[in-house]
């Protein structure tokens, strides 16, 4: 009987949050017009502790469903998510598949043998009836113990994913409700994200209660502390949402999630539905809360120039995958795949001069790459610079950061 989570060895202590090939597929429609969506399609990440993580693309890429997976708002499809080591979601269907297709591969691996076993034994029959007996012997012999060589791996596949697959289930089951609190999300829309029947207090509070927390004079004192901390007033409390501006409500937002003490943020677009004159007053915000409360974050935006200055790290996601990622600095110094330079060729000039020299770059990935000999993979091209592309874009990448470097000299 199982008894223990898994706990993930960490190779590296430091990482509080780990992606492990995330998928997470919708299936939409019903009858004849139902389809799956793969939202996020093999995703895999780790955030350091104090670390502020952004993820970006456009709109529809798969940033919400990555962050709503995380919160365990969906049963995953595959893949792991291990929050200071401990697992705190997983998906199944890639070790179903890994046992279907490992049966399926094996299958037709013994058809191979078995029809190469016949050719040969045609082949090598001799008018000597007692010779072709013995000789056949041999070959079958030799044939069976491959044979028996697939069918014990299938076997061993089997057992192994079957293993995996009940352990999975079982950490699902057994996630500790006192570590999930320590992740807190800032959602994408401020209006939508808060009941409009619930006072501002009572939506403070909500993830309090649903600790058990239910003394009315200290979450009362627990509101009105993080109401502060915000930047709003503690005669708000009895208000109602609609009484407020957008920049207040994602205050209110804010308060909702750092009222349970959270280790990891996950900030949803926190400013692209306000004002561009308060945007920047909530940025500094979430600031201020990352140093005094010690917070890890994870950034969503759709646009690269808001992650630039507030994150360490950048991943690009494109159509549910992750085509680059590295260092803030690194990404906007030698940014490789196209997508990327796409991104950055949105972001306005602040300069009016160079502003009317911008050129967008449009990304067409039918053009862009040529995957019909060698597909992609997420490869790390310098020690901390991951980018999707297959060897021959590697070696292009690779030239095109030395020309980058050689032109940075000139210019100092
Ligand atoms: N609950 C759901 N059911 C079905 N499909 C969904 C669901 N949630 C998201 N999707 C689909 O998954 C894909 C990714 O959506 P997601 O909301 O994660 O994108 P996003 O990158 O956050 O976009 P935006 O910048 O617009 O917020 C989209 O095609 C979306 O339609
Ligand atoms: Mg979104």
């Amino acid at each position: 009987m199982r008894t223990v989570s898994f706990k993930q060895e960490l190779v590296d202590k430091d990482i509080v949050l780990s992606v492990r090939h995330l998928k997470q597929f919708f299936t939409v429609g019903s009858g004849a017009s139902k389809f799956r969506t793969k939202a996020v399609h093999d995703v895999s990440f780790d955030i350091k502790k104090g670390e502020v993580f952004g993820l970006v693309g456009e709109s529809g890429c798969g940033k919400t469903t990555t962050g709503r997976s995380i919160i365990r708002l969906y049963d995953i499809t595959s893949g792991s998510v291990y929050f200071k080591g401990y697992r705190i979601t997983g998906g199944t269907r890639w070790n179903e598949k890994e046992i279907k297709w490992t049966k399926i591969r094996g299958k037709k691996q013994i058809a191979e043998l078995n029809q190469q076993m016949r050719d040969e034994i045609n082949d090598s029959k001799t008018e000597n009836e007692e010779y072709n007996e013995s000789l056949i012997a041999s070959i079958k012999a030799r044939y069976n113990e491959k044979i028996t060589a697939i069918k014990t791996h299938i076997n061993e596949v089997r057992t192994q994913e079957k293993e995996n697959i009940a352990q999975i289930k079982y950490d699902n089951r057994h996630v500790d409700p006192q570590l999930m609190s320590k992740i807190q999300m800032i959602f994408q829309d401020p209006t939508d994200s808060l009941d409009p029947r619930m006072t501002v207090e009572d939506i403070i509070q909500e993830g309090l209660h649903i600790q058990g927390m239910h003394d009315r004079a200290a979450n009362s004192n627990r509101v009105v502390e993080v109401l502060e901390k915000v930047g709003l007033i503690a005669d708000y409390a009895s208000r109602y949402p609609h009484e407020f501006s957008g920049g207040q409500r994602q205050r209110i937002g804010i308060a909702r999630a750092i009222i349970m003490n959270p280790e990891f943020l996950i900030c949803d677009e926190p400013i692209s539905a306000l004002d561009v004159s308060i945007r920047a007053q909530v940025i500094n915000l979430l600031n201020d809360l990352k140093d005094e409360m010690g917070l890890t974050m994870m950034f969503i935006a759709h646009d690269l120039s808001v992650v630039k200055y507030f994150c360490d790290r950048i991943a690009v996601m494109y159509f549910g995958e992750l085509v680059e990622m590295t260092t803030s600095e690194e990404l906007f110094r030698h940014p490789l795949h196209p997508y990327t330079k796409a991104l950055l060729s949105a972001i306005p000039k602040p300069d009016p001069l160079s502003e009317k020299k911008r050129k967008r770059i449009i990304y067409n990935p039918l053009t862009d790459h040529d995957y019909s000999k060698e597909k992609p993979e997420l490869q790390e091209i310098i020690p901390g610079h991951f980018v999707l592309a297959n060897n021959a874009e590697i070696e292009k990448y690779k030239k095109e950061m030395a020309a980058a470097d050689a032109e940075s000299v000139v210019e100092e």
